[in-house]
């Protein structure tokens, strides 16, 4: 193990600790990556289709769907499940069917079960990124997609030196800063069920990407766009 690395006990006392402030620290920060991504799992969605939104924190994304959408959401941190009890009970959501602590890197859904997938700011979160991303693909139905929207650290350089330099601190509070895209590439040429259809830098910086997987293996009549 690296000084790089997460861990599940940690993860969950961190996002516990986070909870109650989330919204306030990460709402406005992240806004326009959480509405381009939703955009993009919408209009993969085919008709009575369900979204899994995994790690899905508070649930800030969960009101920018529509209301026809069917949501399940998961999150490994008991604290941010009740955030999203919450707010539920504030907002209604009918469309959000189920909501389970859940850790992405082992899911209990059955195979294929998902025509979208929705991970927003989670796999640099995940201890084991690469397994969380394999539990993509597995509860994704073939033709189906998988949006991820994420930090892409710059590995070299001055950002790249200062990304690493930070992984002590950002640990503690829960996510990775050193992530490069190197670490995608790999996964998905050793993962092998997977096309890339859209590598999408955010503004401001291109600090961050919104990046679209098709599953591509055993495509079939699933009626997936
Ligand atoms: C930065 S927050 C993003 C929350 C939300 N998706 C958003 O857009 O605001 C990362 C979330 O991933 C969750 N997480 C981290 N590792 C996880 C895992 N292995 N399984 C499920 N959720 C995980 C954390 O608990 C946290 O809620």
């Amino acid at each position: 193990m690296t000084t790089s690395d997460l861990e599940n006990d940690g993860v969950i006392r961190a996002y516990d600790r986070w909870a109650p402030i989330y919204d306030l620290v990460f709402g406005g920060v992240f806004r326009e990556g959480r509405r381009d991504a939703i955009g993009a799992a919408e209009a993969a969605l085919p008709d009575g289709g369900r979204v899994l939104e995994v790690g899905a924190g508070t649930g800030l994304n969960l009101p920018l769907y529509k209301p026809t959408t069917r949501l399940v959401a998961v999150d490994l941190s008991p604290g941010m499940i009740a955030q999203i009890a919450k707010r539920k009970a504030q907002l209604g959501l009918a469309n959000l069917e189920e909501v389970e602590v859940m850790n992405a890197q082992a899911m209990t859904f059955t195979d294929d079960a998902f025509e979208v997938l929705v991970a927003n700011y989670v796999v640099t979160s995940c201890p084991d990124p690469e397994a969380a991303l394999d539990e993509f693909v597995r509860v994704t139905k073939p033709g189906g997609h998988i949006v991820i929207t994420t930090r892409i650290g710059a590995n070299t350089g001055l950002r790249g030196r200062i990304e690493k330099a930070l992984m002590p601190i950002t640990r503690r509070l829960g996510f990775r800063t050193d992530f490069p895209y190197s670490r995608y590439e790999n996964w998905a040429k050793a993962n092998g069920q997977v096309e890339l259809l859209e590598n999408r830098p955010l503004p401001p910086l291109g600090h961050f990407s919104i990046l679209t997987y098709r599953k591509t293996a055993n495509c079939n009549n699933s009626g997936v766009k």
